[in-house]
């Protein structure tokens, strides 16, 4: 297996491996794990694979897990259809940055996703470096945020184009989650960034420290989470996958962010996303 960064923070292609080989040796899984923790992201071309080969992959990080408004593939769960044609809604989008299931109480620790149909431009991914995004902060606000936490609701995202009874119903299978501003990867002790597009608003940034007569004291939560949520946009943190048939990406959950361009409707994009349950973050 040869392993090639694509750029400085973030990211490397595999070549030479196969993924349904990869999923039954030992060594090579532990050579690609190694590799993913160091990179976050991994990417490899012309995967010839079976959906049964794709989900035992992933299946060596830990188990799957669908989603409850995405809908799975009949034949194989655990992997998820993220299926784009002219008919699909324009309400139903990949195309803000952020972490997978973090509305969960523990969301998942990475993703293993395949190209089955290509638009004829555009439809790239692109993923951001999150412990760099934390790393590079000023020190003020790293003092600011240290044990402040968030809520990240599906409520307020896939269950924003449903009717109230829907969204209520979704809303009583998944609380809003409480997650740590920043959190501690679990295999590398590293610190990231961990707002996104699911994050709704501070739970205990309302103290004296931060507000003074109702109104907050500088920068306010509003302000300081949009600055957050903003981190992962920028262009030295990220990189970007074009993607053929039969390409992959890996990534963790844990330390970066992802965004679906959408610059190819109405044209046609099959992906298909085996999710890996993770830890709640600390
Ligand atoms: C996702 O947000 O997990 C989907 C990424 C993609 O469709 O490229």
């Amino acid at each position: 297996m040869r392993i090639e960064k694509l750029t400085t923070h973030i990211g490397a292609e595999l070549s030479g491996v196969n993924i349904a080989e990869a999923a039954k040796n030992d060594d090579l899984f532990a050579e690609i794990r190694a590799a993913l923790l160091e990179h976050k992201v991994l990417f490899l071309r012309d995967q010839v694979i079976r959906r049964a080969d794709h989900i035992a992959f992933a299946e060596r990080f830990g188990a799957l897990e669908d989603h409850p408004v995405a809908g799975s593939d009949p034949d194989n769960p655990g992997l998820v259809r993220i299926y784009k044609d002219e008919n699909s809604p324009p309400d139903y989008y990949e195309n803000s940055w952020h972490a997978d299931a973090t509305w969960r109480e523990a969301p998942q620790m990475g993703a293993v996703l395949r190209c089955i149909a290509c638009p004829p431009v555009g439809g790239d991914t692109m993923w951001a470096n999150m412990e760099k995004a934390y790393d590079d902060l000023p020190d003020h606000i790293k003092t600011q945020i240290a044990g402040l936490k968030a809520r990240h609701s599906i409520e307020a995202s896939f269950g924003a184009r449903m009717s109230d009874e829907a969204r209520a119903a979704l809303k009583a299978r998944f609380p809003d989650a409480e997650h740590p501003v920043v959190r501690t990867h679990p295999e590398t002790g590293r610190k990231a960034l961990f707002v996104c597009g699911f994050t709704t608003h501070f739970t205990n940034f309302h103290t004296a420290d931060n507000v003074r007569y109702g109104q907050d004291y500088a920068p306010g939560a509003g302000q300081l989470l949009a600055y957050l949520i903003s981190r992962a946009a920028i262009p030295e943190y990220q990189v970007r996958w074009r993607w053929t048939p039969n390409s992959m990406a890996i990534w963790d959950n844990r330390c970066t962010q992802h965004y679906a361009v959408m610059d190819y409707a109405p044209t046609v994009r099959k992906m298909e996303r085996a999710g890996i349950i993770g830890d709640k973050p600390f």
